[in-house]
């Protein structure tokens, strides 16, 4: 274990003011099949994901409810936990902000950046944007609006402290320069000089007065830390950065993922976070600039994936155009949503979700291709009573098809580590098809009526099985549930159908009428 390569990734800590929706699934069921090929690769992985407990936003949620925060909060994190079991989320780490262990690692934090003279205390003035718990300063707004949001800014003034994240921007740009690779897509590269570095990098606001919901400065009473110096660092707050012994005795709840390693630190730093992309400008700038501040490594990647829309617009709990997952999950079945979301839209840009696409591309790839190609393999394999041994497949194999297995895998590699979930797929499916036709032009149901051609059926067959083994291995950091039903069935297991056909035009009419 030890000497295993580490792999760390992460999702973003998502703010539990409502019950998450598509979009955010969509973040981690990425990061989930990262973890799982990692794993499936031999890698010593750690995935973390939380939730971002405080500031106003969350502060004013529980209000409307008449709720204490952490009563609101509980209630929403637990269906948060649940969501992600029943998406079979492998998360190694969940980190609540609110955690008592995570509160007294970013008072310390807080402190030692005070200590390093990279925050100072000053006055605040500007103008503040609620929902996106953000300062902005008028420059920066759009039309008198947040730029993120396009929602209504309010005047704020308050002593504050700062972080000198002006001193920083030479070498936020060099860090583009020299590693190409540390933001990817790479056109969020030129966002982020042009928007937010080219106009002026400023001093960043890191304490707040007018709320008490979040961690206080334990050194200047009335001040609470900003929510994204909160959030950022709870990346490596759950692996005892910061932390100490006394602290990992904190109530961690039931959940067994929320406990602490002995050799945290050796995960640090992360290799990829996941963010979508109206938060990269806290994880390309404020992010590495306060790790240089602290003398520590950067992260080696951070990916800006686009947003799933629904009709153009972006999905919103306040604009109640939410897709919600537990519903899809319980129609469609984890595998399919899982797989859909990563086969339908490019990760690094945004992608319009549809019921329609949904269906479709069940129908299309997990019905047609992939089931029936397990289905009909299957019970040829059955009917003719092959001999199906594992171990002499590749051997009985048709060469073609065990070069086109060796070259997808190959390509299939090269898509997963850009983290080109769609390219990666297509790959796989390439080969799917291919292992279709193949059974189209052998026509296995003519060579089993004549006994001279038994070798041939053989090899006919051993051939389908071999590419549907290994093109199951590649698919189940996607479809976990489903590759272990085609192993099982391999095996000599129980054969089931794996996805159903669905009637297109019942399903839609069905789910117009049922909202
Ligand atoms: N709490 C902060 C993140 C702190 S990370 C140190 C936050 N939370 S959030 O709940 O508002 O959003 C979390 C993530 O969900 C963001 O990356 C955001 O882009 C993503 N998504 C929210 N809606 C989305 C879609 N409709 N589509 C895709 N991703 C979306 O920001």
């Amino acid at each position: 274990m030890a000497n295993k390569e580490k792999f760390f990734i992460t999702t973003p800590i998502y703010y539990p003011s409502a019950d998450l929706h598509i979009g955010h699934t969509y973040c981690s069921v990425a990061a989930d099949v990262m973890a799982r090929y990692k794993r499936q690769k031999g890698f010593d992985v750690m995935f973390v994901t939380g939730t971002d407990e405080h500031g106003m936003k969350i502060e004013t949620a529980a209000k409307k409810q008449g709720l204490e925060p952490m009563e609101f909060l509980d209630k929403i994190v637990e269906g948060i936990f649940d969501l992600w079991k029943l998406m079979n989320i492998s998360y190694d780490k969940f980190v609540r902000t609110t955690d008592e262990f995570h509160v007294k690692a970013i008072q310390r934090i807080f402190k030692a950046l005070y200590d390093k003279g990279a925050i100072y205390k000053g006055a605040y003035k500007g103008k503040y944007c609620v929902p996106c718990e953000s300062f902005w300063t008028e420059t920066q707004l759009v039309d008198g609006k947040c730029p993120d949001c396009g929602r209504e800014v309010q005047d704020a003034e308050e002593e504050a402290y700062f972080f000198k994240q002006s001193e920083y921007a030479e070498r936020v740009l060099k860090l583009y320069e020299e590693q190409p690779d540390f933001l990817l897509p790479r056109s969020r590269v030129n966002e982020m000089v042009n928007n937010f570095i080219k106009p002026g990098l400023e001093d960043i606001c890191v304490s707040r007065t007018t709320f008490k919901w979040g961690v206080p400065v334990d050194f200047d009473p009335g001040h609470v830390v900003y929510v994204w110096v909160d959030a950022l660092f709870s990346y490596y707050t759950p692996l005892g950065f910061m932390s100490n012994d006394a602290d990992n005795l904190a109530d961690m709840g039931a959940n067994p993922r929320r406990t602490m390693n002995s050799d945290f630190e050796s995960y640090l730093p992360a290799d990829a976070h996941f963010v979508g992309k109206e938060i990269v400008r806290f994880h390309s700038i404020l992010w590495p600039a306060m790790l240089w501040a602290l003398d520590l490594p950067l992260p080696k990647q951070v990916f800006g994936h686009g947003w799933l829309v629904f009709d153009g617009d972006k999905m919103s709990k306040s604009k109640g155009n939410v897709v919600d997952p537990v519903i899809l999950a319980e129609r469609y079945g984890v595998d399919a949503l899982r797989f859909f979301l990563l086969r339908e839209f490019p990760f690094g840009i945004d992608g319009n979700f549809t019921n329609e696409r949904l269906i479709t591309r069940i129908n299309s790839d997990l019905a047609n291709n992939l089931g029936n190609l397990v289905s009909r393999s299957l019970s040829m394999a059955d009917k003719y009573e092959v001999d199906t041994n594992a171990e002499s497949r590749e051997q009985k194999s048709d060469a073609e098809l065990v070069a086109l297995i060796s070259e997808t895998r190959v390509k299939f590699e090269e898509q997963m580590e850009k983290f080109a979930f769609q390219g990666a797929l297509t790959e796989v499916f390439n080969a799917l098809d291919r292992a279709n036709k193949y059974i189209d032009e052998t026509m296995p149901w003519v060579l089993a009526k004549d006994e001279a051609k038994r070798s041939e059926l053989e090899r006919v067959i051993n051939t389908l099985l071999y590419v549907i083994d290994e093109c199951s291995e590649l698919l189940t950091p996607f479809m976990p549930e489903t590759c272990g039903k085609i192993k099982a069935q391999l095996a000599g297991g129980e054969r089931s159908a794996l996805f159903p056909r669905i009637d297109i035009k019942k399903e839609l009419e069905n789910l117009a009428q049922n909202g």
